[in-house]
């Protein structure tokens, strides 16, 4: 859902005017999130809005149906996302949504009205590695049902311009643990 895009065409129209709500609502929650985060990094509450850090968001879907044989499938495989923040909501089909934590993988079950929220690489190198993105993963659905999600990633607008690790954030102390790169680049290596 880029800025000014033509992308909400791609949004079946019965579902448009809902899901433009959803998506206002959700650039909100971001917002504020990211403010606080900033906040916890010890820099200005808008650096990450003024970064173009709201204004791109990719909108996926998923829907995971039951699986007679969960052997052959490998569900979503172990990832970080490769974004600045997710915003993610997922219907009542629990023990599918798993992080890492140490060595062990941990459910992430549905709770009624509550929102996944996960920390992506981008913010991990502009944090210069304060905040940690999340590694997690799908397994197969051998519930009863189906398992629905949708997941908002944030993602910078500006594909020339150049990320890395905040200057505030660098020390002689903490040196940067990043080089800077423009996203475009960082996005050829995520396909690759
Ligand atoms: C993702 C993702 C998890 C889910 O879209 O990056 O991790 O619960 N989705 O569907
Ligand atoms: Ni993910």
């Amino acid at each position: 859902m880029p800025p000014n895009d033509s992308a909400w065409k791609a949004v079946p129209e019965m579902c448009r005017a809902a899901f433009a709500d959803w998506d206002k609502a959700v650039v909100g929650l971001a917002e504020e999130l990211m403010s606080i985060l900033c906040e916890g990094m010890g820099i200005k509450s808008d650096k990450l809005k003024e970064e173009l850090c709201l204004e791109r968001r990719l909108s996926l879907s998923h829907y995971y149906p039951q699986c007679p044989q969960p052997e052959l499938i490998l569900g979503l495989t172990s990832h970080t996302d490769p974004c600045v923040l997710t915003v993610l909501v997922q219907n009542e089909v629990g023990g599918l949504l798993q992080i890492k934590c140490g060595e062990d993988w941990v459910n992430v079950d549905p709770v009624p009205g509550a929102i996944v929220i996960n920390i992506g690489d981008l913010l991990q190198i502009m944090s210069n590695d304060e905040y940690k993105s999340v590694e997690h993963r799908v397994l197969a659905n051998t519930e009863e049902g189906v398992r629905v999600s949708i997941a908002v990633l944030f993602t910078p607008s500006n594909l020339e311009k150049i990320y890395g690790p905040f200057p505030e954030l660098i020390s002689d102390e903490k040196p940067s643990v990043y080089n800077d790169f423009i996203y475009s680049e960082f996005i050829r290596r995520f396909e690759n």
